[in-house]
């Protein structure tokens, strides 16, 4: 029987909640075809620094480094907020996976089903259009890594920079991930940039099209990033590969998860050039619902199945957990967030949504 061994880093706030759901689901899907997984746990963000004393204790970046993939809940939270930025969970952890793996592919798909329009707070013939993007983020560099970074000067003459820089190299390596994605997809690639204002964005539109020319079946067009978002809420269905840098694809992919309903819908993979990946919502710890079994469980669930069709080679199984979810919200099993206010008390708990996902895998 084929075995993969699973880091399993469930982190801070609702990354533990969710993670539970998305462990059975595994469980059910690997019972159904055949498989082994290991799961390994390992402590991760604000929970490692309060019981190890670091966000990335040692154990579990070698647990990471021995596993065939990592599946990551979130991370951070008030707790947190205060300690310096180099020991926050989110730079001292989840920057830190990122870097050490070269993670630097992100992908991000966002779609709004047929017949489940009414979750988006889009207007309804613009939720109807046929919302279906891909955001490929650049993931281990730009304005997130770029030196130099730090603050200097005293009182009103003290600055603090961060710096946005691209190499080439780094540009072609993730226009190469979005136009691979769109020839798989609608052979559209929007490439998401500021060219009318910075530097690093000319020459990532310089790069990014000579990368265009190995790919004749994929259309090519540019966007600034503001008109980028306007777009994203008045014609969404223009879209198929979003190619973004790292700070704008952070920002658009919170936005094309709002227009499918919700954070708590959005999963990501993000790979490096070997193939291994991590896996993880792409929303936060969301400490304002935590520890209350209401979370979406779904990104979460979305992110195992990358995790196996990506990293795992087991594609069967991660279309068994997409078709699941699918019928899930089909059958109106929601989360209270997916609900207008006066339709609340029909929503569902975070361990209902997974129990139902696992009832639709087992053919109950
Ligand atoms: P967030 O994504 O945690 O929450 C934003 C909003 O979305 C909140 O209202 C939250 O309740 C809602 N939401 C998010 N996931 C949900 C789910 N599964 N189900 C239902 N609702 C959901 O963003 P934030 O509040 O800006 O950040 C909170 C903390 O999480 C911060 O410390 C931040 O740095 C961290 N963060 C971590 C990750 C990660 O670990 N990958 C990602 C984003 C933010
Ligand atoms: C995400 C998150 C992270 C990011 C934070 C927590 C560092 O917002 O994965 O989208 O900005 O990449
Ligand atoms: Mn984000």
């Amino acid at each position: 029987m084929t075995r993969h061994n699973i880091a399993v880093l469930a982190g801070d706030g609702i990354g533990p909640e969710v993670m539970r759901e998305a462990n059975k689901v595994l469980d059910a899907v690997a019972a159904q075809c055949g498989f082994e997984l290991v799961r390994q746990d390992y402590a991760v963000g604000g929970y490692a620094i309060d019981h190890h004393g670091k966000a990335l204790p040692n154990e579990t970046l070698k647990g990471c480094e021995n596993a065939d993939a990592i599946l990551f809940g979130s991370i951070g939270g008030p707790k947190w907020d205060s300690l310096p930025l180099e020991q926050r969970p989110e730079r001292a952890a989840l920057l830190t996976l990122r870097s050490h793996f070269d993670l630097f592919s992100n992908l991000r798909p966002a779609r709004i089903y047929p017949g489940l329009e009414a979750l988006s707070p889009l207007r309804i013939d613009i939720a109807k259009s046929g919302v279906d993007v891909l955001v490929v983020r650049e993931l281990t560099s730009g304005i997130y890594f770029g030196q130099p970074k730090g603050i200097d000067g005293e009182g009103e003459a003290q600055n603090a920079f961060d710096t946005m820089r691209y190499s080439r190299k780094e540009i072609r390596r993730i226009a190469h991930s979005a136009f691979n994605a769109a020839s798989k997809r609608n052979n559209k690639v929007t490439s998401v940039d500021k060219a009318n204002v910075l530097v690093s964005s000319r020459l990532w539109r310089e790069v990014v099209e000579d990368v265009a020319k190995d790919y004749p079946n994929v259309s090519l067009e540019h966007i600034y990033i503001d008109n980028a978002t306007m777009q994203l809420i008045a014609n969404p269905s223009q879209f198929d590969v979003m190619l973004c840098s790292n700070l704008f694809g952070d920002i658009l992919s919170d936005e094309c998860a709002i227009i499918t309903g919700s954070m708590g819908l959005l999963p990501s993979a993000s790979i490096n050039a070997d193939g291994f990946g991590m896996y993880e919502p792409a929303g936060g710890s969301a400490p304002d619902i935590a520890g209350k079994g209401i979370a979406n469980p779904i990104a979460q669930i979305l992110s195992a199945a990358m995790m196996l069709k990506f990293s795992l080679n087991e594609e069967k199984a991660a279309s068994i957990i997409e078709d699941a979810v699918t019928k899930t919200l089909m059958d109106g099993i929601l989360t209270g967030e997916l609900l207008p206010k006066d339709q609340r008390e029909h929503a569902k708990s975070t361990s209902e949504v997974g129990d139902y996902v696992v009832s639709v895998i087992q053919g109950k």
